[in-house]
């Protein structure tokens, strides 16, 4: 397999359509390229399609990270967290964003539209997507996320 696209894939539904545009437009003035998945207007769509889009671009290796966003972050975290190898976290406060890459190595990034200000996205953003994932202990520990579902002896 080809290692994973620096890129990074983003996908919204209609709710988190104008953050969507908004983190866009933050990543280009980053530098760093995107591949957006949709939606591309403010007519009402399903989100479980667009943030399962970005998970699986993420779960089958060909993006390293994602973002997907929807009104309130939270049905997007919860369709994306059932693939395989993702650890998508919605964060509102910058600790959390700072939280999900130190000691959950998060490879998707949630947002929620309608409960987070731009301003707070965009030091959101900016902080998940600098920090580093500080392993230690914390490896182990984002290890069992994957295996824990089997685990009989718990
Ligand atoms: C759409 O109205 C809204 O339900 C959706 O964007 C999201 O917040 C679901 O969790």
């Amino acid at each position: 397999m080809s290692p994973p696209s620096e890129k990074i894939i983003i996908g919204s539904d209609h709710a988190g359509y104008a953050l969507k545009e908004f983190i866009k437009t933050e990543l280009d003035r980053l530098g760093i390229q995107h591949k957006d998945i949709g939606t591309n207007s403010m007519d009402s769509v399903d989100y479980p399609i667009y943030a399962a889009r970005v998970a699986k671009g993420v779960a089958s290796g060909e993006y390293a990270r994602g973002i997907a966003i929807c009104g309130s972050g939270l049905g997007a975290s919860m369709v994306a967290n059932r693939f395989k190898g993702i650890r998508a976290a919605l964060c509102v406060t910058e600790d959390m964003a700072r939280y999900s890459r130190q000691h959950n190595n998060a490879n998707v990034l949630v947002l929620g539209e309608r409960i987070t200000p731009l301003d707070i996205a965009s030091k959101v953003l900016r902080i998940w997507l600098e920090e580093e994932f500080e392993g230690g202990r914390h490896e182990r520990r984002v290890k069992q996320i994957d295996e824990i579902t089997e685990k009989e002896d718990l």
